[in-house]
């Protein structure tokens, strides 16, 4: 088991009909002056944007509306930035998906800096605070409520990196599965397949604990069961809490703690898809899955490619009752296939013509040749290849 250092500092509250109950009295410990971001108006048309202004009446509110899926640096965040310094704003609210959580993260820690904007997301100059950030998080995906991270996209360099900083935890995260009734099919199966990811960049590594292994199995046994179960009944409440559940805790490091790193190659690897044709990131995900464990497979040796054929059987068998390494690449395919989830490029508008720039901007930013199994340039743009 590997040594651990860890800390999170966010307040979650979980469950239905939270906000009401706990917004005003969250809101109350952080000063008047609010700005509240969100995306392109799913909130407004659940009602949810009309509950906070109602039940935040007495603050000076702003507003950053119109934050894209793929947050983009360029308007949002650096509008983000301007309001906050102009305003002396308090405390963010960020109500919406990851997009809008991740853009909030960005803006909270580069309006305490006079560094620019795009060097405090890229780390090249140090976050030292951040705004408070609360947030009503309304996609079960990221798991954004509960890490310290964001992603944020530069178009003109279809640039699309992770932003760190330990100050922008948001302090508090509401989480009401109810708000995950109105999510079009195609993100409640994004979400999904963001999760499933996020559990398997950490439990696919080179020395992992049988209770981690338990808990990640576990809880990918429940995101396959309870996919199911929310396509057939959209509000069935016990699932899309189970869900979100699951997500929260996705990207926090909670599912892997004493594994080693393994260096997060399929998110590396989406990523350069995501900044350069700007799809979703969790159907990204999912094409890439099972190619990037084919590649694995095939192209190991020695003591790793053992420990390969070991974490590939063993997932397959505990998520999926497979036997061999290649079944249960053909599981999770499949699984995927079978909930409508598009499994190839082509079906998301890519083609061959840009996988050897996205490759080389993954080989460029993404550190892959340190990862669990070491990715070359060629590597991935083999792997792209065959998700075509
Ligand atoms: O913009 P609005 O109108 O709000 O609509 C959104 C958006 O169109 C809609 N939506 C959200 N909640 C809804 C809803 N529609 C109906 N009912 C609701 N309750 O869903 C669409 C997608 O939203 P978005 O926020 O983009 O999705 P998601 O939460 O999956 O976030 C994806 C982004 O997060 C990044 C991804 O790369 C991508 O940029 N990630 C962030 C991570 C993190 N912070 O830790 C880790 C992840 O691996 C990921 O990379
Ligand atoms: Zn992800």
């Amino acid at each position: 088991m590997v040594n651990f250092d860890y800390q999170t500092p966010t307040r979650l509250i979980f469950g239905k009909g939270v906000v009401a109950e706990k917004l005003q009295e969250v809101m109350a410990q952080y000063g008047n002056r609010v700005l509240i971001t969100y995306g392109g108006g799913s909130i407004k048309r659940s009602g949810l944007y009309d509950q906070v202004l109602e039940l935040l009446k007495d603050k000076e509110i702003y507003e950053l509306p119109g934050i894209e899926p793929n947050p983009k640096f360029n308007p949002s965040v650096l509008a983000g930035v301007r309001i906050c310094k102009e305003h002396h704003i308090d405390v963010i609210l960020s109500v919406g998906g990851g997009s809008v959580l991740d853009c909030t993260k960005a803006i909270a820690g580069a309006a305490c800096s006079d560094e620019d904007p795009w060097d405090i997301v890229i780390g090249k100059a140090p976050t030292l605070k951040a705004i408070p950030i609360v947030d009503i998080i309304t996609l079960a995906a990221t798991g954004s409520e509960y890490d310290s991270g964001g992603v944020i996209s530069r178009t003109e360099s279809n640039d699309k990196l992770a932003y760190f900083s330990p100050y922008v935890f948001p302090a508090v995260s509401f989480i009401d599965p109810t708000y995950t009734f109105t999510l079009p099919v195609k993100q409640t199966l994004a979400g999904v397949a963001d999760c499933i990811n996020h559990i398997m960049e950490q439990y696919f590594c080179g020395e992992h604990i049988s209770m981690n292994d338990a808990f990640m199995e576990g809880a990918v046994r429940s995101l396959v069961r309870n996919v199911k179960v929310v396509l057939e009944k959209p509000d069935d409440y016990e699932a899309r809490a189970e869900i979100f559940y699951a997500t929260t805790l996705g990207c926090n490091g909670i599912y892997a703690l004493g594994n080693s790193a393994s260096g997060w190659p399929m998110h590396a690897i989406e990523h350069a898809l995501s900044g350069h044709y700007d799809i979703t990131h969790g159907e990204g995900l999912a094409i890439v899955t099972p190619r990037w464990m084919r590649h694995i497979l095939n192209s190991t040796t020695g003591e790793l490619h053992e420990q390969v054929v070991e974490r590939i059987t063993s997932f397959g068998q505990n998520v999926f009752g497979t036997a061999t390494p290649k079944e249960s690449i053909q599981a999770i395919h499949d699984f995927y296939k079978g909930i409508g989830i598009p499994m190839t490029l082509r079906e998301v508008g890519i083609d061959e013509s840009r996988i050897g720039e996205m490759a080389h901007h993954v080989a460029l930013n993404e550190g892959l040749d340190e990862a669990w199994v070491p990715l070359h340039e060629e590597d991935i743009a083999a792997i792209l290849r065959d998700c075509l």
